[in-house]
């Protein structure tokens, strides 16, 4: 029989991916998404893609009665817990949404796996714990910083409540995955990133901007202590992102975890500057996109890329897409979703 993995937040750009790469691997998969941020087209293009009918239920997993529920109604074994909020001005200004959101679904979630016995847990982290490190690239073993954000601090608050759970309860296993900056879209273009509104994070912005939905994409800064002064970070690709889910429940199914709560960094190794991103785009898709340099942006760090020598090793992962290929992916997804030729 196949195994089950439960994926909270499954229509989000990151669930959305990870489902297809489940699927492929062998995998059953039940999606739960409250669609807050959104939409249930994003089931409708993993269910194309795969030609699986996936079950979905609109359930939001700070109501524990109504996963619960979802508990009851399938087996499995595993969870991939993606569903939370993500945007760091919001969190700012909206700090109690984003504990009660982001914490309140997790320990729901841990709660009903102890209840319903249910072993496996894959969290979504982000390599905002980790801050501004004093030396790059950072490893896992690099100290994590204060949070600069409430968002940032749900991650590092969140990979504690699953140390000391699996701590207590000896038949939980937790991975946590600090994801670098995932980009791009599934090579199919059925699905990609959809954000509401106006984006906040680059790839969309650039995207947009080079559909002509944006006049001009500002660059934050050009006198960071780099080689051309704009910040770097580590890109990752999404669908390389996604075997990465895989690869982590395979561990834990397999009984090859080496501690009830590990961690691991998820990205590519290479740091990528704001300029070099824009010009990589540009070379990819031979589109050229508009844009400026203003100030720096509150709360952005200058620099950081990973150290993925203990991902490679332990978890027998790596990044392979190519930084053009990945990008040419956006603008694929973005041209798809504008009707543009
Ligand atoms: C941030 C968070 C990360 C979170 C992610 C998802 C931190 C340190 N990082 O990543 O944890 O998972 O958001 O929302 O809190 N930039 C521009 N112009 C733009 C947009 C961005 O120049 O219009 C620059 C930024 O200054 C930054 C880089 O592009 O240097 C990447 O920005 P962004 O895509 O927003 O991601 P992060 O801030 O790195």
């Amino acid at each position: 029989m196949k195994e089950c993995v439960l994926v909270t937040g499954g229509a989000g750009y990151i669930g959305s991916h990870t489902t297809v790469e489940l699927i492929a691997a062998g995998y059953d998969v039940v999606i739960v998404d409250n669609l807050s941020n959104s939409e249930f087209k994003a089931v409708e293009g993993v269910r194309t893609i795969t030609g699986v009918d996936i079950p979905f239920e609109q359930v939001d997993c700070g109501d524990k009665e109504a996963l619960g529920r979802v508990f009851d109604r399938y087996k499995f074994n595993s969870i991939i817990h993606f569903a939370a909020s993500k945007a760091v001005g919001e969190s700012v200004e909206k700090p109690l949404l984003y504990y009660r959101n982001n914490l309140g679904s997790l320990i729901n979630v841990l709660e009903l796996m102890r209840d319903k016995g249910v072993r496996n847990l894959v969290f979504s982290s982000s390599c905002t714990v980790y801050g501004q490190p004093e030396v790059l690239p950072v490893t896992e073993q690099t100290p994590r910083q204060p949070a600069t954000s409430p968002y940032g601090n749900t991650k590092q608050i969140s990979e504690d409540i699953i140390r000391d759970t699996v701590a207590a309860y000896p038949a939980l296993y937790g991975i946590a995955l600090r994801y670098f900056n995932p980009i791009g879209a599934h090579p199919s273009a059925l699905i990609g990133e959809l954000p509401k509104g106006v984006p906040g994070n680059l790839v969309p912005y650039m995207t947009q901007t080079a559909a002509g939905l944006r006049e001009c994409l500002s660059v934050f800064g050009d006198d960071y202590n780099t080689p051309d002064g704009s910040a770097i970070r580590d890109y990752i690709d999404i669908t390389d992102l996604a075997r990465a889910h895989v690869v982590a429940v395979d561990r834990m199914v397999q009984g090859k975890s080496k501690s009830h709560y590990e961690f691991f960094n998820v990205g590519t190794g290479r740091g990528v500057s704001v300029l070099e991103l824009i010009a990589a785009f540009e070379r990819a898709t031979g589109v050229k996109v508009n844009h400026r340099i203003v100030g720096r942006r509150a709360g952005d760090i200058e620099k950081i890329w990973a150290d993925t020598t203990f991902a490679n090793q332990e978890l027998g992962w790596k990044a392979q897409r190519k930084l053009e290929d990945t990008l040419a992916s956006a603008w694929a997804w973005e041209k798809k979703l504008r009707g543009i030729q």
